[in-house]
């Protein structure tokens, strides 16, 4: 299990807007089960470049190749395919659907990829009770913490047992103790996984907690750079 990105720039280009170059040729590899924290100041397209990798957003250029598979040559509907198979993100907003209860938003990934309701209801009682949210299944978004919601966006992001777990600022709405829970279970989960992972974060609470740290400054990727 690799993900291999060479040479991604990428720069937004809108109607009304002024053309922003916010990615220079970004190059790194990551092995199965490595873990990258990817730093930067707010701006710094650390977002963009989680979208990239999720397949989300086409760069302007370079390509993504995840367990071989150069993802941009997939037509759009096979991407979102594989997406679904291959890849965790655990969004900066955690988008989960307020109408849900948190079982039914964790199984969503798994209903999606057509795994039966009684299997899903199953792994996902099992996950959120893994993530310390046993009793509060049937809640929905709104009848959870800040935190409890953030351990459900996990939990959906690992349900799939993907390949790669994409993380945007998982810690960004919750305390010193709430944040080392959370992280604490992500990066454990995917240790024992071997699951690759990149958190994006302006944290350096977390920097003690990667071996692999990269910095996004003008667009420029830098990494091994002092902590
Ligand atoms: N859809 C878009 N169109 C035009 N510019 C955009 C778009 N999305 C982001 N940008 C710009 O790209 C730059 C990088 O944004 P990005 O969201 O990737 O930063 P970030 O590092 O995630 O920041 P933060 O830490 O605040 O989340 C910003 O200057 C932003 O204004
Ligand atoms: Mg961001």
């Amino acid at each position: 299990m690799t993900v291999q990105v060479k040479n991604i720039t990428h720069t937004y280009r809108t109607a009304d807007l002024a053309e922003q170059n916010v990615l220079n040729d970004v190059t790194f590899h990551l092995n199965a089960g490595e873990q990258l924290l990817l730093r930067g100041i707010s701006g710094s397209g650390k977002t963009t470049l989680i979208n990239i990798l999720a397949g989300l957003l086409t760069p302007t250029a370079g390509t993504i190749t995840i367990n071989d598979q150069p993802i941009y040559t997939l037509p759009e509907s096979q991407r979102d395919a594989w997406r679904r198979d291959h890849i965790g993100y655990v969004f900066q907003t955690h988008h989960l659907l307020p109408t849900l209860k948190a079982w039914e938003n964790v199984a969503l990934p798994l209903r999606v990829a057509g795994v039966s309701g009684k299997e899903a209801k199953s792994a996902s009682y099992d996950l959120l009770a893994q993530l310390g949210l046993k009793g509060k299944e049937r809640n929905r978004p709104s009848q959870l913490s800040v935190g409890q919601r953030q351990r459900v966006a996990i939990a959906r992001a690992l349900v799939n047992n993907p390949v790669l777990v994409l993380a945007d600022e998982p810690t960004a709405s919750l305390d010193e103790s709430a944040a080392a829970t959370a992280l604490d279970l992500l990066q454990e989960h995917c240790r024992a996984q071997n699951t690759m992972l990149i958190v994006a974060s302006h944290d350096p609470a977390l920097n003690k907690r990667f071996g692999r740290i990269a910095d996004l400054n003008q667009g420029d990727w830098l990494e091994g750079a002092v902590a």
